[in-house]
């Protein structure tokens, strides 16, 4: 796929092309560069990227031996061994079907005892692993990347934010209750974000189409915090057209 610099745009037929294109993209990463230090999204949006990545593994056409990744974000608190933890996510749909090296395989710790110093850790850690080559990212109804929601500025390292009663909605359908709900979580800034060396940011349903619209005709402001990616060099939003309606 042809990119030029700055935010390119692919509309998908559907929810399927739009998750093949994505592993096209990725897996075309890590084909490129075998040790890819690859930033992973979760929610529903990946998970059919997830599964094409499988697939191709499964077929023998994607080595991810050497990858290292790091998730954009967690919940807080949360036990790893909670279904709905980002941690369990990753290992069901991606990471024990395919090759990982689970050392080199990063998530900020829901368990943490002190979250202040998980986030610091994490944001070294990432500088350490020399940035990130590829993240992948979806979008909330409010615009939030990550759990970088709708504020009076850009957040900038990975830090222990309050979510917002819309991000709550949007996620109890995950829980048993919206109680269960954490209102805390632990993510990546919106700087660490950007400071990815290439975003793949993929959004579906007509659900997403205005928000779709906002972030990238909009103006670049905090309280539509996906607004930051138009100042990134090299972005590729894959959209299904429910979510291009509004372009
Ligand atoms: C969640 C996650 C985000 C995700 C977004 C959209 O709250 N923290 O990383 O991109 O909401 O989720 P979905 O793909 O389920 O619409």
């Amino acid at each position: 796929m042809k990119a030029s610099v700055g935010l390119n745009i692919v509309v998908a037929e559907d929810y399927d092309e739009m998750s093949k294109i994505a592993a096209e993209l990725v897996a075309g990463a890590v084909a490129e560069k075998p040790d890819a230090v690859l930033g992973l999204a979760t929610g529903g949006t990946p998970m059919g990227l997830y599964k094409e990545l499988v697939g191709l593994h499964r077929a023998g056409a994607a080595d991810f031996s050497r990858i290292t990744t790091f998730n954009l974000d967690e919940y807080y608190p949360i036990q790893k061994t909670n279904e709905q933890s980002y941690s369990f996510f990753m290992n069901e749909n991606l990471f024990n079907h395919i090759n990982v090296d689970f050392g080199r395989v990063h998530i900020p710790d829901g368990e943490a005892k002190d979250p202040e110093a998980e986030c610091a850790a994490y944001e070294a850690r990432i500088a350490a692993g020399g940035s990130i080559d590829l993240q992948v990212l979806g979008l909330g109804v409010n615009g939030h990347i990550g759990f970088n929601e709708p504020a009076d500025c850009f957040s900038a390292a990975t830090s222990l934010v309050n979510l917002t009663q819309s991000t709550i909605d949007a996620n109890k359908r995950f829980f048993e209750s919206e109680a269960q709900v954490p209102r805390q979580a632990l993510t990546m800034g919106v700087k660490t974000i950007m400071m990815a060396r290439r975003i793949l940011m993929l959004a579906s349903g007509g659900a997403k189409a205005d928000i779709v619209r906002r972030f990238i005709r909009g103006p670049v402001t905090p309280q539509v915090p996906a607004s930051a990616l138009q100042l990134h060099r090299r972005v590729t939003v894959v959209l299904d057209r429910a979510a291009a309606a509004g372009l």
